[in-house]
């Protein structure tokens, strides 16, 4: 696994100049913020040495470096989820690669249901905890070079840019809310019993991403600053027939206003 990510590091350097310590991960509906970005340099993933192929409607997968709020980014345009059958080594090898870029400061979005009664659909949660119902990503063989075998866990999602997040959606009129992301494989979605289920346990939102890429970013390092757009919900009396488009549709209505609120945040890294 080294040499893969060693190859496929050595092949983004070569194609660029910049020296990006930030990278943004964009989920479902979210693919618009990458308009914002001075694109410098364009990758197809099917380009890159090593990097799994995107298959999902939405996520057209590629890499961007490029400048954005003043600053050298890195940004995946389309993730790998555990659902379409990779493995978690394959699902989370783009976040051990941007480290091995110099990648300090992580941003993931993602689109997730809420089970939080307060929560309307196009508010947005800064997340500050998870908890993760997914094959763990470290299972198997360790490699010093990545970090703690048994990584502590008690601060994943760096708190102070969370309280920077919820302060910036103020100023741009944005509902937004703090809270524990449940992290599933999907692809189904929530029965409503399992809704229910998720918000006992202390989860206000839940979806099929973001967590295995959180723990490996962590082990490795990294500040992490995690958004979900709630683009349904999984309260009881006000669950509605959901699919793919819609959850697609609700989150591109939020983007532009979740842009300013990430751009005044990595403009302040
Ligand atoms: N459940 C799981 N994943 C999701 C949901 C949901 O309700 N909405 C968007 N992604």
């Amino acid at each position: 696994m080294l040499e893969a990510i060693n190859e496929t590091t050595s092949f983004i350097r070569s194609q660029t100049n910049l020296q990006p310590e930030i990278a943004i991960i964009l989920g479902t509906g979210l693919g618009k913020i990458a308009d914002e970005i001075r694109a410098e340099k364009v990758i197809p993933y099917e380009k890159i040495p090593n990097f799994p192929v995107s298959t999902v409607e939405g996520h057209d997968g590629k890499l961007i470096i490029g400048t954005y709020a003043g600053k050298d980014v890195i940004v995946l345009k389309g993730r790998f989820h555990f659902y379409e059958g990779y493995t978690m080594e394959e699902v989370t090898f783009p976040i051990r690669v941007l480290k091995f870029l110099g990648i300090k400061n992580l941003f993931i979005s993602n689109a997730a249901g809420g089970m939080n009664p307060d929560f309307e659909v196009g508010d947005v949660m800064f997340i500050n905890d998870h908890i993760n119902l997914m094959p763990n990503p470290l299972i198997g063989k360790h490699f010093p070079e990545f970090g703690d075998r048994f990584p502590d866990m008690s601060e994943v999602y760096n708190r102070k840019l969370v309280r920077k997040a919820l302060e910036s959606s103020t100023r741009q009129q944005l509902r937004a809310h703090k809270g524990c992301y449940v992290g599933v494989t999907g692809p189904t979605l929530e029965t409503p019993k399992e809704y229910e289920y998720f918000r006992i346990i202390g989860g206000d939102a839940v979806g099929m991403s973001t967590v295995p890429e959180a723990i490996i970013a962590h082990q490795m390092g990294m500040t992490i600053f995690a958004v979900s757009v709630i683009t349904d919900l999984g309260v009881p009396g006000r669950i509605e027939k959901i699919s793919h488009e819609i959850v697609q549709q609700a989150a591109e209505k939020v983007a532009p206003k979740l842009v300013k609120v990430i751009s005044e945040i990595v403009a302040g890294l």
